[in-house]
């Protein structure tokens, strides 16, 4: 069902699909209540994404711990060319969880100048997100044309349209991270699955580093790691009608070597309990127990070179930020 929105862009420059809106409550719900039901409880990153939750985790590229968005940023800004030569005739850009699509810019503007006029198919969780990025990028860019898909994204892979021209595939930002090893072969040989021969995809893989780095990135000084994470709470409140008390959390990131990845948590403060009356649900919660959140898997180039060769890819390329902090691969289709 696509929907024309009441832009003033002209009409034929701007699709949005919302496939999200769709039974998006009744998942919602069912999700959450497995969640807190479950031993030990646990939320869903996709959730943090409501309009606020998406506002928040721009606020948090923006913090000084936080260094994977400028990293990724002073990839794509010194090196846009060379990715974009390795599509030689790239009409169709496809990023997966585009969110405010900032970075893609580089990209965008170097396929521009390649073939002088570009599709963009953004796919985000967040139709908010989608629709302010969107009328942002067509006001820069006359010659671009955007078609996007407010689902996840599996939702969006089985509904994009076919293509005859070479695309390129955007997954950046270490969104890759947040899948279990299983969850991202099956995403990856998904994407796979949409590409042909000649097209390529271009994964954002933050590195295996430091504790003390990994751990201040998950949890910032100035507290907007704590407030985008919390906001799934608030978001219960709201959608579930709950009576979370924000103040009884604190937030535990934790950088866990054995596994390659930080877990994120939020751990109770005190002894309490919390009715969800949209759920007739009440659960209690005991002081130090933890809500498991998110997890925030870090790779190293054999890893990436792996999980390309399961899916259906080839490795071919991989640049670095100078500081050598973060990874940007062009996976060929084999
Ligand atoms: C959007 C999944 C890439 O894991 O780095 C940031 C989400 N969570 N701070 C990440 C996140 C807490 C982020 N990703």
């Amino acid at each position: 069902m696509a929907s024309q929105t009441n832009s003033n862009q002209p009409r034929s420059r701007l699709i949005i699909h919302d496939l999200a809106r769709r039974n998006g409550h009744a998942d919602f719900a069912r999700d959450i209540h497995r969640g807190l039901t479950s031993n030990p409880k646990h939320l869903f990153p996709k959730y943090l994404y409501d309009e606020l939750g998406s506002r928040l985790f721009e606020a948090i590229c923006q913090v000084d711990e936080y260094y994977l968005t400028r990293a990724e940023d002073e990839i794509l800004t010194t090196h846009a060319g060379e990715i974009v030569s390795s599509v030689p005739s790239c009409e169709t850009l496809i990023e997966l969880g585009s969110g405010s699509a900032e970075k893609t810019r580089k990209i965008i503007e170097a396929l521009i100048r390649q073939r002088g006029e570009l599709l963009f198919v953004p796919v985000d969780i967040s139709a908010s997100a989608l629709e302010e990025s969107s009328h942002s990028l067509l006001d820069s860019y006359p010659n671009l044309r955007i078609d996007a898909y407010a689902a996840d994204y599996f939702q969006a892979l089985a509904a994009l349209p076919k293509r005859d021209a070479p695309a390129l595939v955007l997954f950046l930002g270490s969104n890759i991270g947040n899948f279990e090893r299983d969850q991202a072969t099956d995403f990856l040989r998904g994407i796979r699955g949409v590409l042909h021969r000649g097209d390529a995809l271009l994964l954002g893989a933050d590195l295996k580093k430091d504790r003390a780095v990994l751990e201040a990135a998950y949890n910032d000084s100035l507290g907007v790691t704590r407030s985008f994470i919390i906001n799934e709470l608030e978001r219960i409140n709201r959608e579930l009608n709950a009576n979370f008390d924000l103040w009884a959390f604190g937030l535990r990131s934790v950088y866990n070597e054995s596994l390659g990845r930080v877990e994120v948590y939020l751990e109770s403060l005190r002894d309490q309990s919390v009715t969800i009356r949209g759920l007739n649900l009440t659960i209690s919660l005991q002081v130090g127990e933890r809500i498991h959140v998110e997890n925030a898997y870090k790779f190293d180039p054999e890893d990436l070179r792996k999980l390309g060769a399961q899916t259906g890819f080839s490795l071919e390329r991989t640049w670095l930020d100078q500081q050598g902090k973060f990874s940007s691969n062009l996976f060929r289709v084999d």
